[in-house]
């Protein structure tokens, strides 16, 4: 392990978690310095203050003008639907039958679904997303081929094997028992190795019998800090087939709270048209929410009520849900992230976008002790960003009149050219320049 390194530049990040945006704090250090030792923030504070702090022969990486933030979260993507990414067709049934599902069928072959995992992480780190919560396909093949990648860069990512009984092609099929069995082997060679963490990952409730849902709820008893991630009221025709399919309970939610997975670390994706009960029933049992604008916009699920989620003090990250979304970027999220608020009158401010993609995004994932800024004690994941990456980005910034103005414009404009560097328990895994092409 690298012991020691110091950065210096320009660092921005949200100091403290708030449900009230208008309270989010945007910090600006112009000529800053974050020390790290062992993966760890030891100290961050301003060159003046911290030169004399940095340790005989620690290196010293000067990012001159670049803007520091810390590493991007995203709390709900797809790792075997990054090769359909912005496949044409219909909405979410249509585009799961057409695509999703044909493209996870090959996650059965070890040495695919390895090869397509270190791809996977590439981009996730070429985008500056330095912790992602992931779904990976019904083969335990998946998982250990995407968890040994994401291990070889030190990353937290957390995952699991989709479970999935029903209503999907027989080759992607568990049952109740053996989705129960592999995900409990895998929860036992992975949860907590290194930075890595298991999630258990029912599909969705039209894909799951009360049988395989009950097993779950049984696991996430078993080991209680385990996370959950489903999808949850996403499209109006899902809705529909899940009332049909468990006519017993109150409405969706119902269906996975019913088997005990609600809860601080279960994050569901899209929510975009829950009923009151649902939104009360989130908060009460403090589940989380990933907003995935890219993809509700592209699949044309709708929009989310960000300001009702803000209201109702439930928890949200950004999220990109490749492939159904059309980017692996956080900054190409924030920005559409943006117009769905616009849509709606709602109006999102740059330090509320920086913190969706980093400290929310934490807090969402139950990490905000330990990523989402530069607190020392926390995990040494960041990126460079640069607002010269194009001629575009470069004639803007010098536009731009305060730092929130050229922090907007970097997450409406950027994309992966915009990610200079990126730092993974203070270890350099990336390096645009670096890259052919
Ligand atoms: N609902 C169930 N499965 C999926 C999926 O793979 N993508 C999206 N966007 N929604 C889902
Ligand atoms: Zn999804």
């Amino acid at each position: 392990m690298n012991n020691e390194l110091a950065i210096r530049g320009q660092f921005l990040d949200i100091p403290e978690c708030a449900d009230d945006p208008a309270t989010l704090e945007l910090r600006h250090v112009e000529d800053g310095l974050l020390l790290v030792h062992n993966g760890l923030i030891t100290w961050f504070g301003t060159w003046t203050e911290g030169e004399q702090k940095i340790p005989q022969s620690c290196p010293v990486h000067d990012l001159g003008d670049k803007i520091i933030v810390p590493g991007f979260i995203d709390t709900h993507i797809h790792f075997p639907q990054a090769e359909i990414i912005g496949s044409h067709g219909r909405q979410l049934l249509q585009w799961l039958e057409n695509y999703a599902f044909p493209a996870e069928m090959q996650y059965g072959n070890e040495q695919y679904a390895e090869k397509m995992a270190k791809f996977f992480v590439n981009e996730l780190l070429r985008n500056g997303t330095t912790t992602a919560m992931v779904f990976c396909t019904v083969h335990p093949q998946s998982v250990n081929g995407l968890f040994a990648a994401a291990e070889k860069k030190n990353m937290r990512i957390i995952a699991g094997k989709v479970l999935m009984d029903r209503n999907a092609p027989a080759s992607l099929l568990d049952t109740a028992r053996s989705g129960y069995n592999e995900s409990k082997a895998l929860i036992e060679k992975w949860h907590k190795r290194g930075r890595l963490l298991y999630a258990l990952t029912p599909r969705f409730a039209p894909t799951s019998t009360n049988e395989q849902l009950a097993l779950a709820g049984k696991l996430k008893k078993k080991y209680p800090d385990l996370y959950l991630q489903t999808h949850l009221a996403e499209n109006k025709d899902e809705i529909a087939w899940v009332r049909q399919l468990f006519p017993e309970r109150q409405n969706y939610l119902d269906v996975y709270h019913h088997h005990g997975l609600t809860g601080e670390r279960s994050v569901f994706a899209h929510c975009i048209h829950l009923e009151d009960a649902e939104w009360d029933r989130l908060q009460t049992t403090d589940s989380a929410i990933a907003f995935c604008p890219t993809s509700n916009l592209f699949l044309g699920s709708g929009l989310f009520n960000l300001h009702r989620a803000r209201k109702k003090k439930v928890k949200v990250g950004l999220a990109t849900d490749v492939g159904g979304g059309t980017s692996f970027g956080m900054l190409q999220t924030t920005n559409e992230a943006y117009k769905v608020m616009q849509l709606q009158q709602q109006n999102l401010s740059a330090a509320e976008m920086l913190y969706l993609a980093t400290l929310g995004g934490a807090r969402a994932l139950c990490l905000d002790h330990l990523l989402g800024n530069f607190l020392p004690g926390k995990e040494a994941d960041f990126i460079a960003l640069d607002p010269e990456a194009t001629q575009l980005l470069s004639m803007r910034s010098k536009k731009a009149r305060t730092v929130e103005e050229l922090l907007f414009a970097l997450m409406i404009l950027g994309d992966d050219r915009a990610v200079a560097a990126t730092y993974v328990a203070g270890r350099l895994v990336h390096e645009r320049q670096a890259e052919a092409g």
